[in-house]
């Protein structure tokens, strides 16, 4: 049974007192769950006051992005190393708005997680065609690129701290989510892809989630899916009872 994780990507937004005041009323709302886990992902200034106020609670923290380097001169950059000094049990890496925005590319991104796997976090590692990509029936082979990319020289042993997200572009702050069988199509592709570049055990073990326009009204018919193991979610993280209703997906 691979337990479901339910992980709000704050993106740029909240100021501290905006973070806590949100962390606060999850880890109040949320107290009872033990059968899911719960990630929160707020920016990188609200990471110390987010982890003191999540701390006792199911809630586990997320930092958004990760330089591929530890400590030394590099200016204005944040570790894997520093993200678990202050808290986080997770750190997301290649979420499409730095691949687009920062053209982020896989080598880069491989070099990410090769250093998170230096520290103790957990790694969501989020994947997804673009439009054009998919209506010029390229979706599989920029998955399977993204995928063997990312991937790159990574063990099956290291694979246990790994979820895959897999966030069709076209759908993230669209309000367009992709069908229930577009996304079970696109995660049954991924899970079999991983058997094959690992093993059984790693594909039938990793938690794969889906990200795009995730909202209390589609999260139930998504999370029926034999493949999709939970959920990235962005603007319905935002607000409280949207994302308390989320994680409470029947
Ligand atoms: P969205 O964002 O839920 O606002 O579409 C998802 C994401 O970018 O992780």
């Amino acid at each position: 049974m691979r337990k479901p994780i339910i992980a709000g990507n704050w993106k740029l937004n909240k100021t501290i007192s905006e973070s806590t005041e949100l962390a606060t009323q999850l880890a109040h709302s949320l107290s009872d769950i033990n059968d899911r886990e719960i990630v929160i992902a707020p920016i990188f200034t609200c990471l110390a006051a987010t982890a003191a106020a999540i701390d006792n609670s199911p809630i586990q923290l997320a930092a958004q992005n990760c330089y591929p380097e530890t400590s030394g001169a590099f200016t204005g950059e944040i570790s894997p190393y520093f993200l678990q000094d202050v808290g986080c049990q997770y750190v997301i890496i290649g979420h499409s708005e730095r691949r687009q925005l920062l053209l982020e590319t896989d080598a880069l991104i491989n070099k990410k997680l090769h250093t998170a796997f230096t520290t103790e976090l957990k790694i969501i590692l989020c994947i997804g065609e673009t439009l054009d990509q998919r209506d010029s029936g390229q979706m599989l082979s920029v998955l399977e690129q993204q995928i063997k990319g990312g991937l790159a020289n990574v063990t099956a042993a290291q694979m246990n701290s790994v979820v895959i997200a897999y966030e069709p572009v076209w759908a993230i702050g669209t309000g367009k989510t992709a069908t229930t069988e577009q996304a079970q199509e696109a995660h049954q592709f991924i899970r079999n892809l991983l058997q094959q570049l690992f093993n059984l055990e790693v594909a039938s073990q990793i938690r794969i989630l889906y990200g795009g326009s995730v909202k209390p009204d589609n999260v139930d018919a998504l999370m029926k899916q034999e493949d999709i193991d939970g959920a990235l979610v962005g603007g319905a993280s935002l607000k409280a009872e949207d994302f308390v209703r989320i994680v409470r997906f029947n």
